[in-house]
């Protein structure tokens, strides 16, 4: 990504915990960008679960709008409604209107944070595009559901290029993810493609696994692994594996990544339960501003935010509960940003 003069940054707070952990990462973004003195305009829209009642959707035009004038988005989790007939979740519409095909979760342990093992440094690359998100479902009379998984070379290609790519620059090791003993033809596609653009990555070791066997592989020898490439579903299931067996939801971050568009936010859902009550972990989403900036060109930023992250866990006494401690998701905020600002 080339380093530009001035961004502008859409946000969507969303519902339940989506405003406290936005705006407890709010801190870490302005000392940063106060710092490189990157130029950032900040507008915010409406989007999300309590959107449906105003404007009978979860994405309002005007909201569409304002992330078609902007560079990225920083997105809060939001609740999508379960029934037939209600609006598609507001985080799919916009991997699709704005072609998101890459959806990159990474989860590695950190030193203090418990974790299976203490060497996980992986990352799942998930096509966000399609598969069993096509939206594309019906009933045949009564008593007959049909759910329709969609695979196209086309979206598995960009988004398999993408985790090359991304493998290429790390470990040099890809591991692709899929279940064609019965989808023959869906993964059968998928894996061929996979091979085809594997053509060009010759120097990048590969290997395989069914999704029923990497979901133990992950948590016997999570350290084994580098870029994990995988259809939409997949990618969702053992993306929340992963963040688990590192420390939990509350420190896993994604990027959703386009030709020139990209989508940041933390992979826990909206915890309707814990709202307003100012309690949940603020690294998810401080971790996928991280993501940002890194996609914006400022790697240094991304490492100033690891390590204060790092000096938050070793210091212990301002953790949220997830971690083993009694502080605020506002606390746990307030403090990252200060170590930065110590540490600058
Ligand atoms: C995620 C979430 C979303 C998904 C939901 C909220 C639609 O679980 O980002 O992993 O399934 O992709
Ligand atoms: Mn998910």
């Amino acid at each position: 990504m080339v380093v530009k003069k001035s961004w502008n940054l859409a946000i969507l707070k969303g519902d339940g915990v989506g405003p406290e952990v936005i705006d407890a990462a709010l801190p870490t973004l302005n000392v940063i960008k106060n710092h490189f003195n990157i130029k950032i305009n900040i507008k915010y829209g409406d989007a999300g679960y309590y959107c449906i009642k105003k404007y009978n959707t979860n994405l309002p035009d005007k909201t569409i709008a304002l992330l078609k004038e902007s560079d990225m988005v920083l997105k809060g989790p939001m609740t999508t409604p379960e029934v037939a007939g209600s609006p598609e979740s507001a985080a799919v519409k916009i991997r699709k209107i704005f072609d998101l095909y890459a959806n990159v979760r990474p989860a590695k342990s950190i030193r203090g944070i418990k974790s299976l093992k203490d060497n996980v440094d992986l990352i799942i690359v998930r096509e966000n595009t399609e598969g069993m998100y096509s939206g594309k479902e019906f009933m045949v009379g009564d008593d007959t559901a049909i759910s329709m998984r969609i695979i196209t070379k086309k979206a598995t290609e960009r988004a398999a290029i993408f985790a090359f790519e991304l493998a290429r620059k790390r470990k040099k090791h890809l591991t692709y993810v899929h279940k064609q003993n019965i989808l023959k033809i869906g993964d059968g596609l998928f894996n061929n493609t996979i091979m085809e653009v594997y053509k060009k990555y010759k120097n990048v070791k590969i290997d395989s696994a069914h999704i029923d066997a990497m979901a133990q592989w992950l948590i016997k020898q999570p350290e084994i692994y580098d870029v994990i490439f995988t259809e939409n579903l997949f990618g969702d299931i053992i993306s929340d594996e992963s963040a688990m067996v590192v420390g939990g939801m509350g420190i896993a971050p994604a990027a959703n990544i386009g030709y020139n568009y990209a989508m940041f936010e933390p992979v826990h859902g909206s915890a309707p339960k814990y709202t307003n009550k100012d309690i949940v972990n603020p690294i998810a989403t401080i971790f996928s501003i991280k993501m940002m900036f890194e996609w914006m060109g400022y790697t240094n930023a991304s490492k100033l935010i690891d390590d204060a992250v790092n000096t938050l866990i070793k210091d212990g006494t301002v953790l949220t509960y997830d971690l083993g401690g009694k502080a605020k998701c506002s606390e746990v905020g307030q403090k990252i940003a200060g170590i930065i600002e110590h540490n600058i």
